[in-house]
């Protein structure tokens, strides 16, 4: 099994995890050290191929990886033979014979897709142009840890409809939660992520203004205006994204008791202020702790059948 797209799991799979991931935080409160007693990657190596820079993803894998007994291998793009030319088939061929899952962050969503059809280990996408799922999974631990239960909360999402913003349109249809998402005119989630959430039972509202998405919201998301690979168009998106900011205004418009979460890194002053990111609605840094506890669960699932 892979975990390509949130969407390669069923709202069933997607709970099981989180409480999954609920246990392992919590064993983790009780032993700071973190060992899960059963260690369920005892012997087992996971190659992380990352193509892009990475603060939350690479590390919260490789402690989830040593944590739970196994060992992880980072493997930067450039210095694999892949800078140099050979193919990501060949190489997932290759490192399939050696270790026992694949985690790939990468460029083109197509790469994560062939190292995928191509390995015969587990793959997880640990974040394309496409899709983020392994932050989506955190990002509803969260919140069900913030709310107690998921259905019928509703969400706002202001900012960039890119990969993050795809990630959570699809969890949102698949568990069941109301989404709104405020883009700048160009800058919506595509079509095919819209139809591909309808299909799956949601009903994503996309509008342009963020008032207008977090009116009512129980949970307030956004994600930086430049993304890694669309730093070539940085000087137009901080032209066109200036008003899709969580600010304490755009809190108030949300409910009360709302939460305002980022899947970080943060570009305080743009996307987020620093009042709210270290204000008592935000979760951030919970959802970024999440990120441990959902590594671990799915590992310990996709990687040793656990
Ligand atoms: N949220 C997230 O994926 O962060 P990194 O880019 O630091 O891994
Ligand atoms: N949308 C961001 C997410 C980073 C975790 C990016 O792709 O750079």
């Amino acid at each position: 099994m892979n975990l390509i797209s949130i969407s390669d799991l069923s709202k069933k799979q997607i709970l099981w995890l989180l409480d999954s991931a609920d246990r392992f935080k919590e064993m983790r409160g009780r032993d700071p050290e973190g060992s899960e007693p059963s260690l369920p990657l005892r012997r087992k190596n996971v190659a992380m191929i990352f193509e892009k820079p990475s603060t939350r993803t690479r590390v919260s894998m490789e402690v989830a990886t040593t944590e739970l007994g196994g060992h992880a291998l980072y493997l930067s793009a450039d210095e694999l033979q892949l800078g140099r030319g050979e193919t990501v088939a060949d190489t997932a061929r290759v490192l399939s014979r050696y270790v026992h899952g694949i985690t790939a962050r990468v460029y083109s969503h197509n790469t994560v897709t062939q190292l995928a059809e191509h390995a015969s280990v587990p793959v997880i996408n640990a974040l394309s142009d496409w899709e983020h799922p392994l932050q989506v999974l955190a990002d509803l631990q969260t919140v069900r840890q913030r709310f107690g239960t998921l259905e019928g909360l509703q969400l706002a999402w202001v900012g960039d409809g890119n990969n993050v913003c795809n990630s959570l349109i699809l969890a949102a249809a698949i568990i069941g939660m109301e989404i709104a998402v405020a883009s700048p005119k160009g800058y919506e989630p595509a079509e095919q992520i819209l139809e591909q959430a309808r299909s799956l039972g949601g009903q994503p509202k996309v509008v342009e203004e963020p008032p207008e998405a977090a009116k009512g919201a129980d949970v307030v998301v956004t994600d930086t205006w430049v993304s890694m690979g669309d730093e070539d168009q940085a000087a137009e998106r901080l032209r066109v994204f200036g008003r899709y900011q969580i600010s304490s205004w755009l809190m108030k418009q949300a409910n009360e008791k709302a939460i305002a979460m980022h899947c970080l890194p943060a570009h305080r002053g743009q996307e987020i202020t620093d009042e709210v990111m270290d204000g008592p609605q935000s979760a951030v840094f919970d959802e970024a702790e999440n990120r441990l506890h959902t590594s671990k669960a799915v590992f310990a699932w996709m990687i040793a059948g656990r």
